[in-house]
């Protein structure tokens, strides 16, 4: 393959978020346009072999620990034409959950990951060709770009071989104790400043920055926002000194998934011509829920996503008694923090009927909820691109979100004549509760201009072929020839 990725989610095989979404749609959408593209990511314990033919393609590949002969099975998938490479060694990846429980980070994952980079090295020496481009994602695939900067000094087979490295999340950094480095196959001078160190500590983030030929965030926005101190997460000064080869690409929906058109969970499609359906699934879910059919009058308010101070669970904790008094519906799909879980499962006992949260992790509910929702809340405390607010838009359903990130670059709010959501800038929850009140309000008082609302916002076009263009654009300043 000529563009290689290398990142710890891949859609439909294993996902515990946005990364996952991107990396099912954007390599694919690379390859339908003629790339040659390839993904290598870890086997987990819950990836379906037979439902997707996965074959083993190498069996006990060397990872060449300097100290160990440990090696890696690579399975192989041919997915929708492209293959897919997966890094199985059970003791680091057969697990249920990828990068930690409820009582916080596996204690091993620097170990696991360092071995899944250096176990994708020398699987890609296996290949006839070297990849043109290798593509690491966040900081599990963030050493990539260092032992491709080290081997393209010592083996001729990596020289005309280039990286970049997106950051989909800076806050998640990979940051572990300094004796891991010992073992991890980078020379002493990559501990260094301008290396892997920071403020004493091995940074995996910091790695994929300072190595990497070229750097992407998934928004321009947040690419601007990450070089201050308020976003940065420590790491703005080392991004603001390699501003350079730094872009910021907008994410795309991958709308085969996600569409109210032709979606296999709805009770009734719908298209922007004809939102009736939409009516139907709302009815249908609060049924599901067991909500007061009351509520099939009123607005209903949907929330999905992990539930961390990231997305604004605490603001969103803090309206539901004013919410409630509004007689809205309410329903909230996430899991995470086991405070919060308890937190948002009392206020359902608070208000029965009315508000319904639901902690697991479920594609159906999260279809679900984006179609049978009018309104769908946001409030991120910081957001790098987002994507259930492009989902949101496109089953009409119309977001409240915070102008921050990718949430600024794709949403614009009303009163704007294109408004397609209600945006509020000062991050509080007096700031988020007036901007719901705002989306309440049209809907109640002014139906048409809701509805023009909502024609605007499915109307809205995010598909990956835009932003595949400007990866294109990208590989080719780094030489990628096609
Ligand atoms: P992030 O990657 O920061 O979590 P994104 O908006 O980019 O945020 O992507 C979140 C993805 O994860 C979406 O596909 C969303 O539907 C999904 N998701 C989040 N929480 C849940 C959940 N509890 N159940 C099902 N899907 C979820
Ligand atoms: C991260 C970010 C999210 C982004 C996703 C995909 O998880 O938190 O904002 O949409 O990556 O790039």
């Amino acid at each position: 393959a000529d563009v290689v990725f290398i990142a710890s989610e891949i859609f439909p095989f294993s996902k515990t978020g946005g990364l996952g979404d991107v990396l099912g749609a954007l390599p694919l959408a690379l390859h339908n346009k003629g790339i040659k593209t390839a993904v290598i990511t870890p086997f987990y314990g819950r990836i379906g072999t037979a439902e997707y033919d996965i074959r083993l393609a190498w069996s006990d590949v060397p990872v060449g620990y300097p100290w160990a002969p440990i090696t890696a099975d690579v399975y192989q998938a041919d997915y929708k034409g492209m293959p897919v490479y997966f890094i199985h060694r059970s003791e680091y990846f057969d697990r249920r959950f990828y990068y930690c429980n409820h009582r916080g980070d596996f204690f091993d994952n620097a170990e696991r990951f360092i071995f899944f980079n250096r176990a994708a090295q020398s699987l890609m020496e296996r290949f006839e060709t070297a990849p043109q481009i290798i593509h690491a994602h966040d900081w599990q695939a963030a050493l990539s770009p260092a032992y491709l900067y080290y081997n393209r000094m010592k083996n001729p087979f990596w020289e005309d071989t280039r990286s970049v490295f997106t950051i989909h999340n800076l806050a998640f950094q990979g940051r572990f104790a300094s004796r891991l480095f010992e073992n991890c196959g980078l020379p002493p001078s990559a501990w260094s400043m301008h290396g892997v160190e920071f403020y004493g500590d091995f940074n995996f983030m910091k790695a994929g920055i300072s190595y990497a030929d070229k750097i992407t965030t998934v928004s321009p926005n947040y690419s601007k926002e990450i070089l201050t101190q308020q976003f940065g997460c420590d790491l703005h000064n080392v991004l603001m000194a390699r501003k350079d080869r730094l872009h910021g690409i907008l994410n795309g929906a991958d709308y085969d998934v996600w569409n109210p058109e032709n979606n296999k969970y709805l009770a009734k499609a719908y298209t922007r011509n004809n939102v009736r359906g939409k009516r139907t699934c709302k009815c249908s879910l609060i049924e599901e829920l067991g909500l007061d059919p009351e509520l099939k009058k009123r607005p209903l308010l949907g929330f999905i996503g992990r539930l961390r101070k990231q997305k604004g669970v605490n603001m969103l904790v803090d309206v539901i008694p004013e919410l409630m008094e509004k007689n809205v519906g309410l329903v909230v799909l996430g899991e995470g923090n086991l405070e919060r879980e308890a937190t948002l499962l009392n206020y359902m006992e608070t208000y029965p009927k009315k508000m319904c949260t639901i902690v697991d992790y479920t594609e159906e509910l999260a279809h679900k909820i984006q179609a049978a929702s009018d309104i769908f809340l946001m409030p991120s405390t910081y957001e790098p691109c987002g994507l259930t607010q492009l989902y949101a838009l496109k089953f009409g359903t119309i977001p409240v979100a915070s102008a921050v990130g990718g949430l600024h670059d794709t949403i614009m709010s009303w009163p704007h004549p294109h408004a397609t959501g209600f945006t509020f800038e000062n991050i509080n929850s007096g700031a988020f509760i007036d901007s719901i009140s705002d989306a309440i309000d049209v809907w109640e008082n002014n139906p048409r201009e809701f509805r023009r609302i909502i024609g605007r916002a499915m109307a809205k076009d995010f598909s990956w072929d835009k932003a595949a263009n400007e990866y294109v654009a990208l590989y080719k300043e780094l030489g990628l020839r096609t």
